[in-house]
């Protein structure tokens, strides 16, 4: 019997008309190699010139890793969104170096920003009004462009360095968890990319805060690394906005950010040992450190760290789901955090993981 993964392996099982133009882009894989770099000054600017050729180059920021293209390149651009085998709906961030950047790459430069600036460098994604620069296709169509500039030395400077804005979304396959290490990468994407620019594990673990201020009052789209507290203190009212009707940013997707294994999320250590009881096949257990005892022993247990450190937590969450999945488990159980700071935004990846649904 031929598994639809051996298919996949081996594009010359499918359909004849497709064979030579499979078999071509397959002997194109197989020959391309994606070199992992330290970066070195000297590997940044190998990168920055794979970049400004059209190339596809994974590198560090603060919150995860980013699969980057040349913004203004739509081919470029466009290989991103193979590679990820993600929809052309879902628009990308455009990833800025310098404030003058900034401006190149939106209509107008809305008020607010000067009042946003103190978190810039930083994990803030901005909703702005796209400007020429950019083609349509970062924004799926949209007329606004999504705009970040990462508080990353190696991510700055390879912006700097190839002298274009970079799109990029996180570098992982769509639906996926985030990757927070280059390991996470080459599992995901080796072969399909050119360089992976090897910044160790990311500070910051979770993406960051989309705020949309095209909006009165102004929406957050996706929780991240800036609160909507912080937020609130410089620009006044802010809403978290709800998935209402088609999404408007995955970050609004139902179900997003998942492993393989199926994550079922719970308010309650009770509920989790009803439904225990109830499934079968091989468990695992994500809940923070001081609980892990409860389960040690009878199911395979991973730990984020602990609630009290709600930061740590966060930067070791998409990397324990991987890790769990690695372990072949069916199910992964997770406790829900406290919904206050980062807390919301471990809560909303675990929700989004779980398909929307808490037990
Ligand atoms: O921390 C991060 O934001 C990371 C690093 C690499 O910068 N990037 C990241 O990108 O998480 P991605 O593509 O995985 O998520 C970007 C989110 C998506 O939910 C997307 O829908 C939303 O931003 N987005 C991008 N452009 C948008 C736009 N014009 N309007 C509304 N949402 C937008
Ligand atoms: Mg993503």
């Amino acid at each position: 019997m031929i598994t639809s993964s051996a298919n996949s392996a081996c594009p010359f099982l499918r359909t004849r008309g497709e064979l030579p133009f499979r078999f071509f882009k397959f002997i194109i894989n197989w020959v391309k190699r994606t070199r992992i770099l330290k970066p070195t000054p000297r590997n940044i600017e190998i990168a920055a010139s794979v970049i400004k050729r059209g190339g596809l180059v994974a590198f560090p920021t603060e919150t995860v890793y980013g699969l980057g293209a040349d913004a203004t390149n739509e081919d470029a651009v466009r290989k991103i969104f193979e590679v990820k085998r993600r929809p052309l709906y879902d628009p990308v961030i455009v990833h800025v170096s310098s404030f003058d950047m900034l401006k190149e790459v939106v209509k107008e430069v809305p008020e607010d920003l000067d009042k946003l600036s103190r978190f810039m460098p930083g994990p803030l994604t901005l909703i702005l009004m796209r400007g020429e620069r950019i083609p349509p296709l970062v924004s799926a169509g949209l007329p606004t462009v999504a705009v970040r500039m990462p508080a990353s030395e190696i991510a700055l400077s390879l912006i700097e360095r190839s002298g274009v804005p970079i799109a990029a979304p996180s570098a992982n396959l769509f639906g996926r968890p985030s990757s927070t290490k280059p390991e996470h990468v080459l599992h995901d994407l080796g072969g399909r990319i050119d360089i992976i620019l090897d910044g160790g594990e990311t500070r910051i673990g979770i993406e960051s805060t989309v705020l949309d201020i095209t909006k009165r009052p102004p929406e957050i789209l996706r929780p991240g690394g800036i609160t909507k507290e912080e937020l609130e203190e410089v620009l006044g009212e802010v809403v978290l906005k709800e998935r209402a009707g088609r999404p408007k940013s995955p970050g609004q997707l139902k179900k997003h950010y998942s492993p393989r294994a199926k994550l079922l999320l719970f308010e309650s250590y009770e509920r989790m040992e009803e439904e225990i009881k109830k499934l079968g096949g091989k468990i695992g257990i994500m809940v923070p450190i001081e609980d892990a005892g409860r389960f040690e022993g009878r199911f395979i247990v991973k730990s984020p760290g602990s609630f009290s450190d709600l930061e740590g937590y966060g930067r070791r969450l998409f990397s324990t789901m991987r890790e769990l999945d690695e372990e072949g488990v069916d199910y992964i159980l997770a406790i829900a955090p406290p919904r206050r700071g980062v807390g919301l935004s471990i809560f909303d990846r675990l929700f989004k993981a779980s398909g929307s649904e808490i037990k």
